[in-house]
């Protein structure tokens, strides 16, 4: 498949689309409800009014969550047609809501520059090595936590990708990562897992890691 994940939503007519593709379905609403929830309640160790990086922020779905929980959000991405939706949707919140167009991967802005960062729902649409890439360049915006999201490759996830492409769905991650390539993943980017949890583990791949820079102390 020659699909380019840097490429794919700078078009204006993706990201007009993105949330109604994924999230306007019965189960689409609420997988979006449950994970809103659960990404603002991993950002639990930063006391509210901190400022996080929404790295890649997309249409704001997610940002949307943590301005409603208390916190200012500067939102990064490569395409400027995602974060014009992200704008229009989130005008509301003012100057608590900040964003700019950046590659992550190849040339990310230098900081740390904000208190936390969240990176949820790229990975795993590229290869380890450039997980790595981008993950460094999410972990170096962040003074303390950074989240991640990620799809896990587990003997059970195996069985129902299969069993997925042989009912003729196409499985979205491409890229998907085991247990140990986690831990490999947070070290090469200078991170260090806190706690993890998962959203409807039986039908849903995706895991929400918790994770510190490693020269951050825990009371840091
Ligand atoms: C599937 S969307 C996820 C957006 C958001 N985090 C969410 O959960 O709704 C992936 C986003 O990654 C962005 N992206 C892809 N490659 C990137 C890069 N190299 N640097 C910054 N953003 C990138 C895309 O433009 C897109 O908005």
């Amino acid at each position: 498949m020659n699909w380019n994940p840097d490429e794919h939503y700078k078009s204006t007519a993706v990201a007009a689309d993105y949330d109604a593709n994924r999230f306007s379905s019965i189960p689409g609403q609420v997988f979006n409800f449950l994970e809103k929830r659960l990404v603002a309640k991993c950002f639990s160790l930063l006391p509210e009014g901190g400022t996080i990086a929404d790295a890649p922020c997309g249409t704001g779905r997610l940002a949307e969550a943590l301005l409603d929980a208390g916190y200012r959000v500067h939102g990064f991405d490569i395409s400027r047609a995602m974060l014009g939706v992200a704008q229009q949707r989130l005008a509301s919140h003012g100057e608590n809501f900040t964003c700019e167009v950046a590659n992550l991967k190849e040339c990310p802005p230098s900081g740390p520059i904000c208190d936390g960062a969240l990176c949820a729902r790229v990975l795993m649409h590229f290869p380890l090595e450039q997980q790595v890439q981008f993950l460094t360049g999410v972990a170096g915006l962040s003074r303390s936590v950074v989240v991640i999201n990620q799809s896990l490759d587990s003997g059970y996830q195996r069985f129902r990708r299969r069993l997925k492409r042989w009912m003729g769905n196409q499985p979205s991650a491409r890229f998907p990562i085991t247990d140990e390539n986690i831990g490999l993943l947070l070290k090469r980017s200078g991170l260090r897992e806190v706690r993890r949890h998962r959203l409807l583990p039986f039908i849903s791949e995706a895991v929400y890691i918790v994770a510190r820079k490693v020269d951050v102390p825990d009371h840091g």
